[in-house]
């Protein structure tokens, strides 16, 4: 290291470093670092160091400042419109998957997989960390979240943040905030109470940032309670930058900002995709000019650029820049079916699995289970190696852009002729309902595949299976000695044929190794372990919402699996509200506080054996400590996630959670500290988190509607900081 480079000097921290810098910055370069377009949209000449990812920022070579290159996401590294001819990643399963896992762990695995994907291919921007709450069951983009708890998202997706950034690259957490439906979000302004907005989706941005300490911090397109995300005072200077205290950069969704003073002194940093902006806000032109004339003021400008050279610094961008080279797709491919395995979630069993012996004919129906497993369509696309096993392009709606139907080639069909030696399995697409039923009437059990595709930009109008799939399940079970339902939804759905089936296993989008997953789960080589981080509703009327606001229906699309949604934003003159009376309660909160049954509960699902709690004990004081003893008293091993609920100011809420893996007989005596803000109101009096001491009723539950130890701990009175 050079003496006069102190920005290379590793014995300096990250602020001195990014200071030294910042003294030898010329007006121009500053601007560079501060916007950057979409690679793919760059009209002539391409900069020698950018790659064809979701976003670049130039660099200043001379200052040895590094270009950010940036991919997108959570799920895995993608290539947009395939841009990269022959470049496949590894895909995770989708994040209701991850989230049903309810496993830091695995979370944690899976963003270091993602992140040291995108480093070997030469990233060191992964835009992942989608933590916005599942506040509608029907938002299209569910599937790259993880769950409507603020506690299970924070947690979950902090760990996946820190897993990514444990490869010197920087990672976001998004979408910041209330991008909580997709019908609209570029014109949608989301109305909340302060204190609901902090009690619920910014509390779990909170936890979020608190364990993955993100670099970088991606703001919403939407506006909330009149202003843009971009330009939301409120969120990004007071929220996320005072009373969080968080030192990264904000940088915009592509194509959400809408100007340049107030944008910048709102807190936005960083335009991102500028070729979706309608100018280029934060470029040479307009930025410089409303610098030079005062509007932003200089000292704006810089702390944008010390929050980007710092969080670069300090992920390590200078010190081990990307060395491109092959992903060990095997090893990554294991940690994507450990999370599979994990998140598929067993809803109804009357006994028919695990599959086993006696069997001589099983028909596998539907959702092309021949050759593979559907994912989740937008910019978290990932393209398998070795490319599809299938991929329709959809020919319209707000997603045609760049959305295709694609199914990774991870075959359950396969998976589950490998585990029934001399058994004939046989298929039907099921696209044809009769030729579906002839299959089913000669076997001994029927697996039936159905399917629901989701993608950015839409959500999804209905809770229904799509493309008649329900007539064929019914149909079926009608016919069939034993019927199995695997589900690949990117949401919800309701089952009008329950009670008809013997078995359903939610497998939401399962991911690389997909299809060896469901296998295995189907014949018992693993307990199925996962719990719904979503409330499975009855009905559409069940919801806050029962229409989403803004949605417009269009006439189904060949080639597409939905209903298409026009969002028409010239309908609602670029601008709409949504009013959320809701508040915190979301998902099983507002079934609490509504009273209405879910058909199965946030926090369910079933194993292959049966486990008994007992021996609560409470501790109270600043916050609780539930401690019991978990026995797995069935016959095989298992995983269990006990669920600690209080209710605090009349309303249910999750403080915390065991996860335990136990032998048939085994024990274990666990320990639950309830997070303190969850015992808490957010008091805009205080400000900050106010605990009302006294006695509250704490229980343990299998899920959010069964308790099964119950008891009281007394808390005492105390506030703390926002
Ligand atoms: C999405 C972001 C994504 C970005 C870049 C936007 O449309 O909302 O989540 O990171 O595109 O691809």
């Amino acid at each position: 290291m050079s003496p006069d480079k102190p920005w290379l000097d590793t014995n300096l921290d990250a602020d001195a470093r990014a200071r030294a810098l910042i003294e030898r910055l010329t007006l121009d370069e500053m601007i560079t670092l501060i916007h950057g377009p979409m690679p793919n949209l760059i009209q002539g000449e391409k900069p020698a160091d950018a790659l064809t990812g979701a976003g670049y920022i130039g660099g200043v070579p001379r200052l040895d400042i590094p270009a950010l290159n940036e991919t997108d996401a959570s799920l895995g590294v993608t290539n947009p419109r395939r841009v990269r001819p022959d470049d496949g990643a590894t895909g995770l399963p989708g994040g209701l998957a991850l989230g049903s896992t309810w496993d830091p762990h695995l979370a944690y695995e899976g963003g270091a997989m993602v992140g040291r994907e995108a480093w070997a291919k030469g990233f060191n921007v992964l835009l992942g960390g989608g933590c916005n709450l599942t506040r509608d069951p029907r938002c299209g983009r569910n599937f790259e979240y993880l769950s409507e708890d603020p506690l299970l998202s924070g947690v979950l997706a902090g760990q996946a943040v820190k897993g990514a950034q444990s490869n010197h690259i920087v990672c976001t957490v998004k979408h910041f905030a209330l991008n909580d439906q997709e019908t609209c979000r570029h014109v949608v302004d989301a109305r909340i109470d302060e204190a609901a907005l902090r009690e619920s989706d910014l509390l779990a941005f909170q936890i979020a940032i608190e364990i993955g300490d993100p670099g970088s911090v991606m703001c919403a397109y939407n506006r909330v309670n009149g202003e843009w995300c971009g330009e939301n005072d409120f969120l990004l200077n007071k929220v996320l930058k005072q009373d969080w205290d968080w030192r990264g950069w904000v940088m915009s969704d592509w194509g959400a900002v809408h100007s340049t003073a107030k944008a910048a002194l709102a807190g936005m940093d960083q335009e991102s995709g500028y070729q979706l902006d309608k100018q280029v806000y934060f470029g040479p032109e307009l930025m410089k000019t409303a610098v030079e004339q005062g509007e932003v003021p200089f000292e704006r400008l810089t702390d944008m650029v010390h929050r980007i050279l710092r969080s670069m610094i300090d992920k390590g961008l200078f010190d081990h820049p990307p060395e491109p080279t092959e992903p060990d797709y095997d090893a990554n491919g294991d940690i994507s079916q450990a999370a599979a395995e994990a998140g598929i979630v067993l809803l109804k069993n009357d006994g028919v699995l695990p599959l086993g012996e006696g069997l001589r004919k099983i028909a596998i129906i539907g959702a092309h289970a021949d050759v593979g497993v559907l994912s989740g369509g937008g910019s978290s696309q990932v393209i398998p190696v070795g490319g599809p096993a299938i991929e329709k392009r959809v020919s319209m709606g707000p997603s045609s852009a760049f959305s295709s139907i694609t199914y990774f080639p991870s075959s359950p069909m396969a998976a589950i002729r490998d585990r029934a030696q001399n058994v004939a399995v046989r298929f039907a697409s099921g696209e044809d309902k009769a030729e579906a039923v002839e299959l089913a009437r000669d076997c001994d059990v029927a697996i039936v595949f159905a399917d629901q595709w989701c993608t950015e930009a839409e959500d999804v109008p209905t809770l229904s299976l799509p493309n008649g799939q329900d007539e064929v399940i019914a149909a079926v079970a009608a016919i069939a000695p034993k019927t199995v339902v695997v589900l690949e939804t990117g949401i919800p759905v309701v089952m009008p044929w329950l009670d008809q089936v013997n078995a359903v296993l939610e497998a939401w989008y399962p991911g690389t190794r997909g299809g060896e997953a469901i296998g295995r789960i189907l014949f018992g080589e693993v307990s199925p372990s996962g719990r719904l981080p979503i409330s499975f509703p009855r009905s559409v009327d069940d919801l806050v919402r029962p229409e989403i606001p803004g949605m417009i229906f269009g006439p189904p699309v060949e080639g597409q699996t939905i209903p298409t949604s026009y969002p028409d934003v010239q309908q609602h003159k670029g601008r709409f509200s949504v009013e959320h009376p809701e508040g915190a309660d979301v998902g099983y909160r507002w079934y609490d506080r509504s009273g209405a049954k879910p058909l199965f509960p946030f926090g369910f699902g079933l194993t292959y054996t049966r486990f008994a709690h007992g021996g609560l004990e409470l501790a109270g004081g600043e916050t609780v400590t539930a401690s019991f003893d978990i026995t797995n008293t069935g016959e095989r091993a298992g995983i269990e996630t006990a669920q600690v609920y209080a209710r605090i100011a009349g309303r249910q809420r999750l403080v915390g959670w065991a996860r335990v893996a136990l032998e048939p007989g085994e024990t274990q005596r666990v320990s639950v500290t309830a997070e303190p803000r969850l015992l808490a109101s957010y008091d805009v009096s205080v400000p900050g988190w106010r605990i009302d001491g006294g006695p509250v009723e704490v229980w343990v539950g299998t899920d959010a509607e069964t308790a099964v130890l119950k008891g009281e701990a007394v808390l005492t009175a105390r506030t703390m900081k926002p």
